[in-house]
């Protein structure tokens, strides 16, 4: 059920929540922010938090907390084993996914490594619908090779296909009738998040699901934006708006061998978990927990972030708590649809992301990175604080040839209860500024490419004198505005 107005063309978004702590945020001027941008490379990661308005970085580890959260979390058990705090948790992970077998560890990431480490050999691939670059990262330093299956339509930037984040099915039976014994595991990544957050239907996945059991074939589910896509089954998916969100979780889990997530992001909390039905893989896995994140019953965790997660994980059984990151970020895209700005659509989870590439025009090739001087952009006209989601997040080859991204991405992320509706606007605004000087903006070159991850390090600066262009051309449109 959603609230409508009674005298409002559009839906608007309405924060079903009050805010009850805030933290003042600085607008530094534009001159400033050019500087700013500069001293931090030109990549957004490495900017200072105080010199960022608002800061759509990421929904990782920044979602507002409930005061059923913060109250939990007064009540930790700090123990080095055994605590109180664990039982919890797993008890809360029992109900909400039914799974009785639980693996802490510090964040998603973590997951990720323990998982390679056991099941990854050189030469092995794992089948996905979408990398995620931490996933890739910690499969191919292992030996392994990540193949994606996503329908050739989940890449195209706009159509109205309600899962993007969808397996090809065909490709998928294709590739393992050739290659079964390679395969380490198979991932499902929910809320695709490379691909602007675009969920994966519940039938696809089951799909995929059941396609593994009958191959025997190990399955892995990637349940970090889990919740938005749970948001998307419950309304673009025949067949489930009345289902109850805990009966989706359990089918997953009852049908996936295992499910992993960074909770940072599922259950508006920090840390990571591991979870499944079978025993055997808890006690595959077991052994790398105390070697690499700590005892099993914290595992890197710290104890207050494990009381948040086991109540943000009940939060996520409730629809209207789950469902204020989709409006927000919908409510973006469409004012930015509307005014002509190139988006992925339709909007999905996570945030807004925009079509670097469009928005551009192709003007900037690939190896200049328009995702990466688009998000410079928006800092110099906004103080927003957004991430390159294109060739920059790519890693090179092997043999150190670039490879470019499917999509050049501007993402714009929406933590969940963070922003207000007037801030969303802000944002849309600079953005549609933006857009109207789109023929001023111009590349990105390296100073510093580290080799791992090179998006969160890496230095690059501008080619030729556009930031400052920008700036002239935003005194003569706000005057003495901030
Ligand atoms: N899987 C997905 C789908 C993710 O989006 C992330 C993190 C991870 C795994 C890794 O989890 O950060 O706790 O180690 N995504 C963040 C983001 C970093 O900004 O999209 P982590």
């Amino acid at each position: 059920m959603t609230v409508k107005f009674y005298k409002q063309d559009q839906q608007v978004p309405l924060e079903m929540h009050k805010v009850r702590i805030v933290q003042k945020l600085w607008l530094p001027p534009v001159e400033e922010r050019v500087r700013l941008i500069n001293e931090a490379g030109n990549n957004t990661f490495l900017l200072q938090n105080k010199d960022v308005f608002m800061d759509m970085l990421t929904d990782s580890g920044v979602n507002a907390m409930s005061d059923l959260q913060q109250s939990a979390m007064l009540r930790a058990d700090d123990a080095y084993a055994g605590s109180e705090t664990c039982n919890r948790l797993k008890e809360a992970l029992l109900d909400v996914f039914g799974t009785p077998y639980f693996l802490p560890a510090h964040q998603g990431r973590a997951c990720e490594n323990i998982l390679a480490e056991a099941y990854v050999k050189p030469g092995m691939i794992c089948p996905m619908n979408f990398h995620f670059t931490t996933a890739k990262a910690h499969i191919t330093r292992v030996g392994g090779e990540v193949v994606e299956l996503v329908t050739e339509k989940g890449l195209e930037p706009v159509n109205d296909m309600p899962f993007k984040g969808n397996f090809d099915i065909d490709r998928l039976k294709k590739l393992v009738a050739e290659r079964k014994q390679d395969i380490a595991f198979i991932r499902i990544e929910t809320g695709t998040n490379l691909i602007g957050g675009q969920p994966i239907s519940m039938s696809n996945m089951l799909e995929v699901l059941n396609l593994c059991r009958r191959e025997g074939i190990r399955s892995v589910i990637d349940a970090s934006l889990l919740q938005d896509n749970l948001y998307f089954i419950k309304t673009r998916e025949p067949g489930y708006r009345d289902v109850p969100i805990k009966d989706i979780m359990h089918q997953l889990a009852a049908a996936a061998d295992i499910i992993y997530f960074s909770s940072r992001k599922l259950g508006f909390s920090r840390g990571g978990a591991i979870i499944t039905m079978h025993e055997n893989i808890y006690r595959e896995l077991m052994e790398y927990v105390p070697l690499y994140e700590g005892f099993l019953t914290y595992g890197g965790m710290e104890v207050r972030s494990m009381e948040a997660m086991s109540q943000g994980l009940y939060e996520t059984l409730d629809m209207e708590i789950i469902s204020q990151g989709p409006i927000f970020i919908e409510a973006l895209v469409r004012e930015l649809v509307d005014y002509g700005v190139p988006m992925i659509e339709p909007a999905g989870g996570l945030g807004a992301h925009i079509n670097a590439t469009a928005f551009l025009e192709g003007r900037i090739p690939s190896c200049q990175y328009p995702a990466g001087a688009l998000a410079s952009a928006l800092y110099i006209a906004g103080g927003i604080r957004g991430m390159e989601r294109g060739s920059i997040s790519e890693q090179r080859e092997p043999d150190g040839t670039e490879r470019y991204a499917a999509l050049e991405l501007l993402r714009l992320a929406v933590p969940r209860r963070v922003f207000t509706l007037s801030q969303i606007k802000y944002c849309a605004d600079r953005v549609k500024w933006l857009y109207d000087n789109r023929e001023l903006i111009g590349g990105l070159s390296w100073v510093e490419e580290p080799k791992v991850l090179r998006f969160f390090f890496g230095r690059l600066a501008p080619i030729g004198n556009w930031q400052n262009d920008l700036v002239r051309k935003f005194r003569e449109d706000f005057g003495d505005s901030l």
